[in-house]
């Protein structure tokens, strides 16, 4: 679903350039829960933003599902963004003026959704996380966990078939962070792509794959895991199984 090719990200200013990814190879297949863990610094929300399509990047390439998103225009990007993935972030990123309700319902609006079937949504999304008796509540009326889980009831909202989300659980405490933890296994479940940036060796255990990230290149360690694998296969028939 996911494939990057020798891909590279600098960061220029005037004073000084920041090889954020060097060359990174990476193939995430539909259905994986994979966590992404790193020094801070070592590049790894620019790759989550650039699998995300809000950043760029300078050489290599990306495919989603198997197309190149070099050369797409903002429009389609956006496009592409809107149907395909959903974000989590670590602040949550709630309006907080808007009603839980209402943060959820945005990016629907956003993509033309008509008002039922926005409802619906909601609606399904805030069983899920639990939150539905509060879907009137702001924001700052409910806890960082409840607030964290409003936050991907709204990237659930969309469908996504890939879910990015950048130390979910950064802000939480420990009880919290499980809650986040097997709420985003359950949607794994159901199907949906989960790649995930943690500090927490817990999390990184518990998910399917762990990808590590250092000064900008990755140590895929799925790679030294297959051990039903013979030694001498190619590295994109491992990729692929
Ligand atoms: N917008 C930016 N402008 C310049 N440098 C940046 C920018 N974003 C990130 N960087 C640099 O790129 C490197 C990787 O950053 P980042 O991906 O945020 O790391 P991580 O999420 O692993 O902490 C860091 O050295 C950071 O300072
Ligand atoms: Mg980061």
């Amino acid at each position: 679903m996911i494939t990057l090719t020798n891909l590279s990200k600098i960061f220029r200013t005037e004073l000084i350039e920041t090889h954020a990814l060097r060359e990174v190879n990476l193939q995430v297949n539909e259905g994986e829960f994979a966590a992404l863990t790193g020094p801070s610094g070592s590049g790894k929300s620019t790759l989550l933003n650039i699998l995300g399509t809000l950043e760029n990047f300078d050489s290599g390439d990306y495919l989603l599902d198997g197309k190149s998103v070099k050369g797409l225009s903002d429009a389609a990007l956006s496009k592409l963004r809107n149907e395909k993935i959903g974000f989590i972030f670590q602040s949550f990123n709630l309006i907080k003026d808007f009603s839980i309700f209402d943060n959820i319902e945005l990016p629907l609006r956003y993509r033309g959704l008509k008002a039922s079937d926005r409802k619906q949504r909601i609606d399904q999304a805030l069983e899920l996380v639990g939150l539905h008796a509060r879907r009137d509540y702001l924001p700052g009326q409910l806890s960082g966990g409840q607030q964290q889980r409003v936050a991907i009831a709204r990237a659930i909202a969309g469908e996504p078939r890939i879910l990015l989300a950048d130390e979910p659980t950064g802000n939480l405490d420990s009880l919290m962070a499980r809650q986040v933890m097997e709420l985003l296994e359950q949607i794994n479940q159901r199907g949906c792509t989960i790649l995930m940036v943690t500090h927490d060796p817990e999390q990184a255990r518990r998910a399917g794959r762990h990808i590590q990230i250092v000064d900008g290149q990755l140590h895929d360690s799925t790679l030294y895991q297959p051990l039903s694998q013979p030694l001498h296969q190619p590295l994109a028939a491992v990729q692929g199984a």
